[in-house]
């Protein structure tokens, strides 16, 4: 089947839904890849790079491709120049087009909205609204980094101390997270609300501090955030409020599917910020959560607070964020294209296909799909237990911890009792290195243990040379125990070693 790639029709598009990477990947998936002359120009991808690629090149005949992908729904115009029975895959928020969506199915048109993607762990690597958020948060800290008059990070020179900016980010979700990362890696000291209880983990994880709203709050079951009750949006509001006057740089990223931005910052939150201050509303294009905010513009308020309405950050990195869709396409049609054969393979009972599929061009007849059956979200925490078979269980455990501290104990000091003299000072330096260790794993950051560990796996080098000294011993047993030591320590530290290795190869850039 041949993809067709066109320019994007709006005006104030830049991204492309391909790049000469992805169409690489797509033609080894046994499609043909029609590009049309210049579509990637305005994301930094030559054509001549696309024709090295692999594609072919082509004018407005683009549209005639089995398979059209493109970042915004195209015009009614475009549309018309597609063929019935072709599939159109791009973002077109289809719970808001009702209309479109009955033109399509006329039109024999099968249609997958990229936008609607399911939030499930398997679905991930297809979410280009993860994509797009994970870049809009990180440009939306250069912006603010840009109209701020200050640094970022703390400094003391011999002209002065400069204090380090402070960063409040509120919803941390994938933009959020992505803005809380970027500001920490500039030296900012950022902290960060959530509607969701379970976010506070992950905004620690990225070095920030996770400012609860102090009021009782919901878990969430899809991955999305459910409206406050009055309680929780009071307790919220006077948190923002006061968050945002003692913060240098507030980026606000709150979202609920279907419904408006809930207004988070007032013009009298606004009014107690202190001058030269910046707000970043992220949500600006769907109404905004600063009650000041205009859609698209930067404007200063009379207290000399700046407000950012950018409603397109993603494009603002338009090179790299192209090449994020593309991929997320590329994904798309690893799951269409189960025989790697160039042959898209619509199967319903899978349900990120089905999530997407909004009409279905089948046997000569098009249905509409739209709206997909719920998805239950495998992140999704599992429903709570009861409190008090809660409260049961956490009592079981730390009498149940109590028991083995006590046999640990004894054996402890049965272990000294028994033992002959020589070794008890080695018993003190066992019982350093365990409380050494703790305070050491416990000062290192939550992102970093996996490395530490692995890493801290070739100290097992130690028992390694104790082994291989004592594996000729004339006594059998002896001889046995060191020999199940040396394979055992050589296992760890070679797989310390390889995860290391991998991990740091995830950090290295593609050649
Ligand atoms: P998301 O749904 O992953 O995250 C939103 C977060 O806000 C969630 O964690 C949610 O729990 C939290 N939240 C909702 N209401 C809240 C409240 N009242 N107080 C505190 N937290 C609250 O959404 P994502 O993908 O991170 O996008 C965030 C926003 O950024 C959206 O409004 C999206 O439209 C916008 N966006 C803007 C772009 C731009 O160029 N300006 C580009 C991409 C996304």
């Amino acid at each position: 089947m041949r993809i067709g790639v066109p320019i994007e029709p709006g005006a104030e598009q830049p991204l492309v839904a391909a790049t000469p990477d992805t169409v690489a990947k797509l033609i080894k998936l046994g499609y043909d890849v029609d590009v049309q002359t210049g579509a990637g120009a305005r994301a930094n991808f030559p054509d001549a790079q696309f024709e090295a690629a692999g594609a072919n090149l082509v004018g407005e005949e683009v549209w005639q491709a089995d398979i059209i992908t493109t970042l915004d729904t195209p015009p009614a115009e475009y549309r018309a120049k597609m063929r019935s029975g072709a599939t159109l895959i791009t973002r077109m928020a289809p719970a808001r087009n009702a209309d479109l969506i009955e033109e399509l199915a006329a039109s024999g048109i099968t249609s997958m909205a990229m936008d609607t993607v399911p939030r499930i762990s398997r679905a991930q690597s297809m979410d280009v609204l993860s994509s797009m958020a994970n870049i809009a948060g990180y440009r939306a800290i250069i912006e603010a980094a840009g109209a701020y008059g200050r640094l970022f990070t703390g400094q003391v020179t011999a002209a002065g101390k400069m204090p380090p900016a402070t960063v409040y980010v509120i919803g941390a979700g994938v933009a959020g997270l992505a803005a809380i990362g970027t500001a920490n890696s500039m030296g900012a000291i950022v902290k960060a609300t959530d509607l969701r209880p379970e976010a506070g983990e992950q905004v620690e994880s990225m070095g920030a501090e996770f400012v609860e709203i102090p009021a009782e709050t919901q878990k969430s079951e899809d991955g999305y955030a459910k409206e406050m009750t009055a309680d929780q949006a009071v307790a919220a509001a006077k948190l923002y409020s006061e968050q945002s006057a003692l913060a240098d740089i507030v980026v606000t990223t709150a979202n609920i599917p279907g419904r408006t931005s809930p207004i988070l910052l007032t013009a009298a939150d606004v009014a107690k910020m202190k001058p030269g201050s910046v707000i970043v509303d992220m949500a600006a294009a769907n109404g905004g959560n600063c009650e000041l905010t205009v859609a698209g513009e930067t404007t200063v308020t009379d207290n000399g607070v700046i407000i950012i309405g950018n409603t397109d950050l993603a494009g603002s990195l338009p090179t790299q964020a192209s090449q994020l869709y593309g991929q997320n396409v590329v994904n798309l049609f690893k799951l269409l294209t189960p025989n790697k054969d160039g042959q898209t393979v619509v199967d319903l009972d899978d349900e990120i296909i089905r999530g997407i599929t909004v009409t279905n061009n089948a046997d000569g007849a098009t249905s509409i799909l739209w709206p997909p059956p719920p998805v239950k979200v495998s992140a999704a925490p599992a429903a709570a237990a009861p409190e008090a078979a809660a409260a049961e269980e956490a009592e079981e455990k730390k009498s149940n911890s109590k028991l083995w501290l006590g046999v640990a104990a004894v054996l402890g000091v049965a272990l000294v009792l028994f033992s002959p003299v020589a070794v008890s000072p080695l018993y003190m330096v066992l019982m350093l290195a365990v409380v050494v260790g703790f305070y050491v794993i416990t000062a290192v950051t939550h992102s970093l243990h996996t490395p530490l560990m692995s890493e801290t796996n070739a100290v097992s080098g130690i028992i390694l040379v104790g082994a291989v000294l004592q594996v000729g011993s004339s006594n059998l047993a002896v001889s046995i125990l060191a020999f199940i030591a040396i394979v055992v320590a050589s296992i760890n530290i070679f797989g310390g070693f390889t995860v290391t290795h991998r991990m740091l190869q995830m950090f290295k850039k593609e050649a």
